[in-house]
C-alpha cells in the first residue's frame, strides 16, 4: 500500500489515498477514481497538461525512476526538467520534481502530489 497525499489550492483540503502495490495505475487514474481534479487532455503523455510536483515521503530509498521517452520530452519541451535531472533519473534513480500524472506508475511508496 503506498499513500497518494494530493495538495492543491483547487481543493478543499489535501487528500491522502491508498493505492495498492502491484498495480499498474497511473498516477492520473488514481486522481480520477478519487475525483481529484488533476488536468487532463490527451492521457498519453503527448499534451503536457497533467503535469505536477511530486515529492516522495518515504526514508526507503527512492524506487527506480522510470521516465518515458513521452514524458522527458513534454517535460523538457515545457521547461519542467533538465538534461541533468534527466541524467540524474536515469543513472542515480534520483526523481526529477516534476512528472505526467498519466505517465507516472504509482509504486509502493507514500508520496505527495501538488499541483
Ligand atoms: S494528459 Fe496529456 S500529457 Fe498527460
Amino acid at each position: 500500500m503506498a499513500n497518494v497525499t494530493f495538495s492543491s489550492p483547487r481543493m478543499a483540503r489535501d487528500l491522502t489515498v491508498y493505492a495498492v502495490a502491484g498495480d499498474t495505475q497511473t498516477l492520473l487514474s488514481v486522481a480520477q477514481a478519487h475525483k481529484v481534479p488533476v488536468d487532463f487532455e490527451c492521457g498519453n503523455g503527448e499534451c503536457g497538461s497533467c503535469v505536477l510536483q511530486i515529492t516522495v515521503l518515504s526514508d526507503k530509498t527512492p524506487y527506480g525512476v522510470a521516465l518515458t521517452e513521452k514524458e522527458k520530452t513534454v517535460l523538457r519541451y515545457s521547461g519542467k526538467i533538465t538534461q541533468s535531472q534527466i541524467e540524474q533519473a536515469e543513472t542515480s534513480d534520483i526523481p526529477p520534481p516534476h512528472r505526467l500524472a498519466c505517465q507516472f506508475i504509482v509504486r509502493n511508496e507514500d508520496i505527495l502530489v501538488t499541483f
